[in-house]
């Protein structure tokens, strides 16, 4: 009798241990009071030799027609993957695109990618500016075949892949791999919030924090500093951009202006903001905020109540926000160039 308990037992345990280890291996763990990824790597499982031959093709011009261009050239690690230099992004011929290049970072909890929330999975989004007339202007099946054709990458497939096969498929999914694993979680904030000794808000980052709770979190909802909602925060139009957000997909005029809440994680680097890199400084962003107006079309519900920022409440909040940098994400060098 007795022994049939600890059979019983032994096998519940074997049981919870196996369904626990099923998770499909991501790369990383998910950090403490965090919701599970939405990118689960079911079919795309993390392995090292996968990360680092999606680094090296983060990396590297190939991918671009003339080869002059790579992902990095816009998405660079020093501003947490986003670009400083310009406003809009620039790529193949000097050509000037729309959008300002976001940050990459905590990508495999994006439910969509691109300011518009035009793309619904991380591996088709990679297609998207190497296909681009304005970033690599290529095409996929050049691009496969010039890896063929590089013995290099001939060996980085086989011992990523299990054979030297090299398809659009398994190029989308190594770049998906580095991509989703570009996570941010220790800037000063989350050490305080794990209670980590010797760590403490200033008491105007903790008043920054308040307002920011107040005014910013129900859409900048901690701890990913996003809900990934589409949103309007009040922008008036650049009339020569003309960008209507998610309208230029849905054509439904109610998702005029509507666009990505963007993370705010390690915003200090990240400038310059907005989609079209309008603001080059967090206090034009605080200005834009404090000076809104609640009757703006199409504005958002969550900001036509927002209280007026006094010149003191817009200096905490800004001081609340730089203790989102996470100095161990933006000069990580497992996620810099590959040597
Ligand atoms: C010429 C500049 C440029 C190049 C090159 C480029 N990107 Fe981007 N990237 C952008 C811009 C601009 C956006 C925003 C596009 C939009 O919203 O319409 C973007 C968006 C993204 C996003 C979505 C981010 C989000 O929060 O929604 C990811 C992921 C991404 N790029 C990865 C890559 C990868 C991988 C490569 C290389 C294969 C690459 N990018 C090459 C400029 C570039
Ligand atoms: C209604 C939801 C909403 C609220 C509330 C809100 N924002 Fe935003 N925020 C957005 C959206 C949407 C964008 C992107 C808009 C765009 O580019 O067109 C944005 C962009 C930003 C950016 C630029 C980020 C980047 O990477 O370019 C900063 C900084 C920012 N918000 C800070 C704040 C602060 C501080 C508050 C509170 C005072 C706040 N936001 C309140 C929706 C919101």
């Amino acid at each position: 009798m007795k022994s049939s308990i600890f059979l019983f037992l032994f096998l519940f345990i074997a049981v919870l241990v196996s369904f626990k280890s099923s998770k499909p291996n991501m790369g990383f763990e998910i950090p403490k009071g965090w919701p599970d990824p939405l990118y689960y790597f079911k079919g795309n499982e993390f392995t090292e030799d996968k990360f680092q031959l999606g680094r090296k093709l983060f990396y590297d011009p190939i991918l671009s027609r003339d080869s002059s261009i790579s992902c990095s050239s816009c998405h660079v690690s020093f501003s947490a993957f986003a670009h400083t230099d310009h406003a809009l992004s620039h790529g193949i011929d000097g050509r000037v695109g729309r959008r300002n290049a976001p940050a990459l970072i905590n990508m495999a909890w994006n439910p969509y990618f691109h300011w518009d929330g035009s793309l619904g999975n991380i591996e088709r989004q990679s297609m998207e500016p190497i296909r681009n007339h304005n970033e690599m202007d290529f095409n996929l099946d050049s691009a496969v075949s010039r890896l063929l054709r590089n013995k290099f990458y001939n060996g980085l497939f086989e011992k990523a892949w299990g054979d030297s096969e090299i398809t659009v498929r398994r190029m989308l999914q190594s770049l998906a791999i580095f991509t989703s694993n570009l996570v941010s979680s220790n800037s000063k904030y989350d050490k305080i919030m794990r209670k980590e000794r010797g760590v403490a808000f200033t008491n105007q980052e903790k008043n920054g924090y308040i307002l920011f709770k107040k005014n910013c979190a129900s859409c900048h909802k901690e701890p990913l500093f996003s809900t990934y909602k589409l949103k309007s925060n009040g922008l008036p139009i650049d009339l020569e951009l003309k960008d209507y957000g998610h309208y230029t997909i849905s054509e439904y005029y109610k998702d005029s202006f509507l666009f990505k809440v963007p993370t705010l994680r390690n915003i200090e680097f990240t400038f310059p903001y907005m989609h079209d890199g309008r603001f080059k400084k967090l206090k034009d962003v605080l200005k834009h905020y404090a000076e809104l107006n609640p009757k703006t079309p199409y504005l958002s519900k969550e900001l036509r109540k927002i209280k007026p920022l006094s010149s003191n409440d817009q200096k905490d909040i800004i001081a609340f926000l730089l203790t989102l940098t996470d100095k161990e994400f933006l000069y990580n060098p497992r996620y810099q160039f590959p040597r």
